[in-house]
């Protein structure tokens, strides 16, 4: 019988390109996210008894894959707290939510499993007028080093990935609002972001997602609690 995955932002590019990766290689897929679409179910990570009860629903599951996450920006000297407990909910006590209802069923279930958390380059290294979103992506290691601790013994995995730039709608809004906040045209922003680290380029979302789905296969079963970089060098610069 074909393996099971629960990708979580299905919606999204980087979600997208994971149904697309593990839908690829075979596994059945289960969709979800804030945007429901073809195929995707209605979630808002947010919500801990929405993702309880979508865990529950959902079955036997061999991987789960957290790609939801928002971003902004603003200096730290004018935090808003509203706007920064946003991005907190949704990118770290979202993945918290996930964490537990599926390290539930996979307990329940007693037949070990993997989860992946799209955590950030930012998360590995501070952006300037990014506080939140760095400090939530940060969390996230913290997140998946304890849930990997725990977890060894009921077989269970799990790991995050730090991306670079990687071109999706959150990239392009990115760049939007840099243009806008500048007044230089969108297509110069792209390009500096291309620009950025050693990276020399934007990386595809299906670069990511064939690493997520890479991590969710026996080739990795000695890996657990790493926050991998997935950025053509980003951090290197
Ligand atoms: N694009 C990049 O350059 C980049 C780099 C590093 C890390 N990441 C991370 O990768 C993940 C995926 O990002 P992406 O670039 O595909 O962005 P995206 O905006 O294309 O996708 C994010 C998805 O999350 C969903 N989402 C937002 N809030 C939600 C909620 N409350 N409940 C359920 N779903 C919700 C959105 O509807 C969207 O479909 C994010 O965590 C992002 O921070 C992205």
């Amino acid at each position: 019988m074909a393996q099971r995955a629960v990708i979580i932002g299905a919606g999204g590019g980087i979600g997208g390109a994971c149904v697309a990766a593990f839908a690829g290689a075979g596994w059945a897929v289960l969709g979800a996210d804030r945007a429901p679409g073809a195929g995707v179910s209605a979630l808002d990570v947010t919500d801990a008894d929405a993702v309880a009860a979508f865990a529950e629903g959902a079955g036997g599951v061999d991987a789960v894959v957290y790609a939801a996450g928002v971003v902004d920006t603003m200096p730290i000297a004018e935090t808003d707290f509203a706007r920064w407990r946003r991005v907190m909910a949704v990118n770290l006590d979202g993945a918290a939510h996930v964490a537990a209802a599926f390290a539930r069923s996979m307990i329940a279930r007693g037949a070990g499993g993997a989860m992946v958390f799209l955590s950030s380059a930012a998360g590995l290294r501070g952006e300037a007028n990014a506080s939140a979103y760095c400090a939530s992506k940060a969390g996230l290691r913290g997140l998946v080093e304890a849930a990997a601790a725990e977890l060894v013994p009921h077989h269970i995995r799990v790991n995050a990935l730090a991306p670079g730039n990687v071109d999706t709608p959150m990239l392009r809004e990115v760049a939007a609002g840099i243009a806008r906040a500048t007044g230089r045209d969108v297509a110069a922003v792209w390009d500096d972001l291309a620009r950025t680290g050693a990276a020399r380029r934007i990386i595809g979302p299906d670069e990511v997602a064939r690493v997520a789905l890479s991590l969710c296969t026996p080739g990795f079963s000695a890996v657990t609690g790493a926050t991998l970089p997935v950025d053509a060098g980003y951090l290197l610069a």
